[in-house]
């Protein structure tokens, strides 16, 4: 099957590598992000369509500055410098880069020659996001200006007979209105891309390429969290080999409500896998017996999900593959982009015995390694996943555990469990699950005094906790209606035993973390 035409993104270590990234793929174009010191021909033996060269934080102008091959301008495919791409551009082919009077950072009226492919159908001044020390004051022979600012004259130039391009604003992030179209203009018009790079034909060339791989009677085991990239991960093998792909589920007893049963019922109805699941929750609380310290309740959780999973592995004296959920941010951030390769630790599988490593002599399987979260979901949309899964909100490895504020024990759990399915039903009743990026309550661990009937009680403080963010580094509280509130709260003091109180956390991040532990 043929592959989808590629886009390479030569990265210079901008903080928005990835969003250019996402952004062609959502243009419907394949692309992957390289460092800048791979060599040119491993660059043109990927046969791209077209090149594009990242920002960066460093100045040209510097020594130690980095460099890229010049060779990249004659591959006879087109290149899109941006930010420090094109200084790099105008610096490498003989222009002139200089340190500018003053830092030019943010919104800034741009006009555009809208005769200049990049900037076709376009209006003749937009707002472009600018954030630039050094700038290009003389094009290379061959280019001419294609954009301008009050304080910068090369905003955006072009050499169209060499099909070489470059922009000193930001085309990647939505402050710059014409942004995607810029992008778009690029690879439809100037690289002549076909938009090949769809889910539906993503998962044909997987399930070819996973059976390929497997061959037809090696078995794969794959750790089954509940989360949306292994269930993803899980249903896509399924699809190449069945119920040749082992898949075990570890329920440590912190899950939500219905999610071990959901995931039990996707694995044997509709995906039949050979699903191996676990309920484990007496060995996890034992071995969170009495234990209050965060840290120390994530790194027995981390550690007892390593063995029970090593356990069951064991038994399996047939699976040569591991499976696993790796998806493209944690190829990108983990530096293997940069060449060293690395398991997902957060994924509860990664620090196996070494026992049970030796016994994948075939390797890793990693279906969904190029992918984006986005991306993700729209596989798991195609392949009929239920909304529930495709949909879920980030769910921490330990659970529901670091939810309960200090020692855990089945009661309080079950008061997590309750609460939380309240709020998750009531948020998707008044229509806001998915402008929410996470929601969940908290038993806080203080007691309160309170009045139910006649009589005093002395019961719990649950909190519920809301944000809003992209990329979870940094957060705002969800501003939830009043009156959702309102129904929240009388839902929960009302049906879940032991609590009185409910409040609202109203904390960003910084200062405060999402999860409370
Ligand atoms: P924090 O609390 O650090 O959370 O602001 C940011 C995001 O990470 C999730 N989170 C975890 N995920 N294991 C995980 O797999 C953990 O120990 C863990 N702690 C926090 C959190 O739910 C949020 O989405």
């Amino acid at each position: 099957m043929k592959e989808a035409q590629l886009i390479v993104i030569v990265d210079f270590g901008a903080q928005y590598t990835q969003l250019i990234a996402r952004r062609v793929r959502e243009a419907h174009v394949y692309c992957e992000v390289v460092p800048y010191s791979t060599p040119l021909a491993d660059i043109a033996a990927r046969n791209p369509v077209g090149v594009i060269l990242s920002g960066g934080p460093a100045s040209v102008l510097d020594a130690d500055a980095p460099r890229i091959d010049p060779g990249v301008y004659k591959l006879g495919v087109p290149v899109l410098g941006i930010c420090y791409g094109m200084q790099l551009t105008a610096h490498t082919l003989g222009g002139t880069v200089e340190r500018a009077e003053n830092r030019e950072y943010g919104r800034t009226p741009v006009q555009f020659d809208t005769a200049c492919p990049l900037f076709k159908g376009m209006p003749a001044e937009s707002i472009c996001w600018m954030s630039h020390t050094y700038h290009v004051t003389r094009a290379p022979e061959g280019f001419h200006s294609v954009a301008h600012s009050n304080s910068c004259a090369f905003c955006a130039m072009a050499n169209e007979a060499q099909n070489i391009y470059a922009v000193q604003f930001h085309p990647e992030v939505t402050h710059t209105e014409q942004g995607f179209a810029l992008l778009r203009n690029f690879l439809y018009e100037i690289c002549r891309c076909t938009g090949d790079w769809t889910m539906s034909a993503f998962i044909d060339r997987t399930v070819e390429s996973i059976r390929t791989r497997v061959g037809e009677t090696d078995h794969v085991l794959l750790g089954l969290s509940g989360g949306v990239d292994s269930s993803v991960a899980a249903a896509l093998i399924a699809k190449a080999i069945g119920d040749r792909l082992t898949c075990v589920y570890v329920d440590h007893g912190f899950m939500r409500k219905n999610e071990t049963e959901t995931v039990k019922k996707v694995f044997t109805e509709q995906f039949p896998v050979n699903l191996i699941a676990v309920d484990a929750s007496d060995r996890f609380l034992a071995r969170l017996d009495g234990i209050s310290d965060p840290e120390e309740k994530r790194k027995r959780i981390g550690a007892e999900f390593v063995n029970c999973f090593a356990d069951e592995a064991r038994k399996l004296s047939h699976v040569r593959f591991l499976a696993q959920g790796t998806i493209y941010p944690d190829v990108i951030e983990s530096g293997s982009v940069k060449g060293s390769a690395v398991i997902k630790s957060h994924h509860n599988v990664g620090g196996l015995p070494k026992d049970v490593a030796e016994k994948f002599t075939g390797g890793l399987v990693e279906p969904l390694r190029m992918l984006f979260k986005d991306e993700v979901r729209a596989v798991g949309e195609e392949l009929g996943l239920p909304q529930d899964l495709v949909w879920r909100q980030p769910f921490p490895g330990p659970g529901l555990a670091i939810r309960v504020m200090g020692a855990v024990t089945r009661d309080k759990l079950t008061i997590v469990r309750e609460s939380d399915a309240i709020l998750r039903e009531e948020v998707a009743k008044a229509g806001l699950a998915r402008s929410i990026s996470q929601y969940f309550t908290v038993l806080t661990n203080t007691p309160t005094v309170g009045v139910m009937g006649d009589e005093r009680r002395y019961e719990n403080v649950l909190a519920i906790r809301a944000v809003t963010t992209d990329d979870f580094m940094t957060v705002d509280w969800a501003r939830l209606p009043f009156d959702l509130l309102a129904k929240i709260s009388a839902r929960i003091v009302n049906d879940v035993p032991h609590v009185n109180r409910v409040v609202y956390d109203i904390t960003t991040k910084p200062p405060a973390t999402v999860e409370w532990e």
